[in-house]
């Protein structure tokens, strides 16, 4: 009883920000993301009658079991499954955990594929995004392929992701540019909590509705000016609901700020470049594959950027192994 599944991270357009319910995480908002092609876990999973206890090795540190998060999503999948065997679980990243990269997106889907083979469910797409859903909510949209909606839902059974189009739809590149890998102080799971508590939040409800309607239109008609406009106005909006949620949450640093300068400055000399952020400091530029090398270029330039990851879109969590033994 042991899978292999790899996942990819997923950067939202439009973004999840607060939970209706802390326990099975439905969304306060629908949301819209693509899936990224070098954003990647990669996790094995076996259950095994002879394993004593469960163990959890992520990028090749030891995790403590009391409390984490991996193993109540092993609790929710050995019940479904009715399997009672601790299980081993190896997960690696092939980017920087905890940074504002998504990995608990990447590493909720993955384990969520390689678990369910491993315990021998057999769920399908949707039952797969709900089940992710509840390990880490960004996890749902990793699991369809390509540019993905998270319907919100009033209920558990209705707020999952399904595939709005495949990765081959749109040559659409996110380009993050990565400003520092320490670790963000405040977790995006500890940030949900705080959402009510800016008093723009309910405001940012209610435009939530037509700003999806807005991107789905734009998606569907690959107009890449209106599209960018808007996903930049709604980083930014993200951005205003931590600063002003008590407490406050700040996570770009000066060198963000220098390359959102940057962006626009480089879009006013002709470059269509537009910026998404997520819960971290780093820069997600998006831009059209005609553009990516001089994108690359002029990052390379740039001394507050310590590295870039190229991702083209990419299909969904998916299992490259299953153990017979
Ligand atoms: C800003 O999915 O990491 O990236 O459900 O607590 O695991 P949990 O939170 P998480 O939150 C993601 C927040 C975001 C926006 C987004 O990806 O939609």
């Amino acid at each position: 009883m042991k899978a292999t599944a790899v996942a990819p991270s997923n950067i939202a357009f439009i973004k999840y920000w607060g939970v209706k319910d802390e326990i099975l995480r439905p969304p306060k908002n629908g949301s819209i993301s693509m899936n990224l092609s070098e954003l990647l876990t990669t996790t094995t999973v076996e259950f095994n009658p002879d394993f004593y206890q469960d163990s959890i090795v992520v990028d090749d540190v030891q995790e403590i079991i009391e409390g984490n998060r991996v193993i109540k999503h092993l609790d929710r999948i050995r019940s479904l499954a009715k399997v009672s065997y601790k299980a081993k679980v190896i997960s690696k990243n092939n980017f920087p955990a905890s940074t504002g990269l998504s990995s608990s997106a990447s590493g909720f889907s993955a384990l969520t594929v390689a678990a369910s083979a491993a315990a021998g469910l057999k769920l399908s797409e949707k039952e797969f995004s709900i089940l992710a859903r509840q390990g880490s909510g960004s996890a749902c949209r990793s699991i369809p392929d390509g540019f993905v909606e998270w319907l919100d839902g009033e209920t558990s059974e209705t707020s999952y992701a399904i595939s709005l189009y495949s990765k081959d739809y749109w040559d659409i590149i996110d380009v993050v540019a990565i400003v520092s890998t320490n670790k963000k102080e405040i977790s995006s799971t500890e940030g949900h909590k705080f959402a009510t508590t800016s008093p723009f939040f309910n405001r940012r409800l209610e435009i939530n509705k037509e700003k999806m309607r807005l991107v789905k239109q734009y998606l569907q008609e690959k107009n890449f000016t209106a599209f960018g406009e808007l996903i930049e106005a709604e980083a930014l909006e993200l951005h205003a609901i931590y600063l002003t949620s008590h407490p406050s949450l700040i996570y770009l640093l000066p060198a963000s700020l220098r390359l959102l300068h940057l962006v626009k400055k480089w879009r006013k000399e002709g470059l269509e470049i537009y910026f998404t952020l997520n819960t971290g400091q780093d820069v997600h530029i998006i831009c059209q594959k005609k553009d990516v090398k001089k994108v690359t270029q002029k990052l390379s330039e740039v001394d507050d950027v310590q590295s870039v990851i190229i991702n083209y879109p990419s299909k969904g969590a998916h299992i490259i192994q299953k153990h017979l033994f």
